[in-house]
């Protein structure tokens, strides 16, 4: 890597590169404030307060079930835990995919998301899904 007068510059085509992977990869690296699309974290929606939006039983363990009417996303990491997160992608608000070998994928610009935290894998999101409180009432996951 060296410019046309000998000396150690890198390219501009290296420089560009080293930047481009840096904002794919990168979550909650830079870009902050600078108009990207992200969105604040929210509580879950009022309405959903209270209410039991899925049964333990349909919540696979290790694995989870995106539940489209309230764009809640539960997961079961292990057996009897359960966690709930906001489905919205903190990127532009695609809802993300039901967990894959513990793995939350968003189809519309490719960011992951850990499906035991939330925490942002891999962008262009650069926040995590957003966890809302849980309790297991009997069979039912109930919104606190
Ligand atoms: S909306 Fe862009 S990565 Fe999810």
């Amino acid at each position: 890597m060296s410019s046309s007068d000998g000396s150690a510059m890198p390219t501009r085509r290296h420089v560009i590169g080293t930047v481009g992977a840096m904002g794919v990869v990168a979550c909650g690296a830079a870009l902050t404030g600078c108009g990207t699309g992200e969105r604040a974290p929210a509580g879950p929606p009022p309405a959903v307060k209270g209410k039991v939006v899925a049964q333990t039983a349909d919540i696979p363990v290790g694995g989870g079930k995106v539940i489209h009417e309230w764009k809640i996303v539960i997961t079961q990491p292990s057996a009897g835990v359960f966690k709930a997160f906001n489905a919205s992608c903190p990127h532009k608000g695609c809802a993300v995919s039901s967990p894959s070998e513990g793995v939350m994928r968003c189809p519309c610009h490719g960011s992951e998301f850990d499906a035991v935290s939330g925490k942002c894998l891999k962008g262009p999101a650069q926040a995590p899904l957003v966890e809302f409180a849980l309790k297991v009432e009997g069979g039912g996951i109930v919104m606190v």
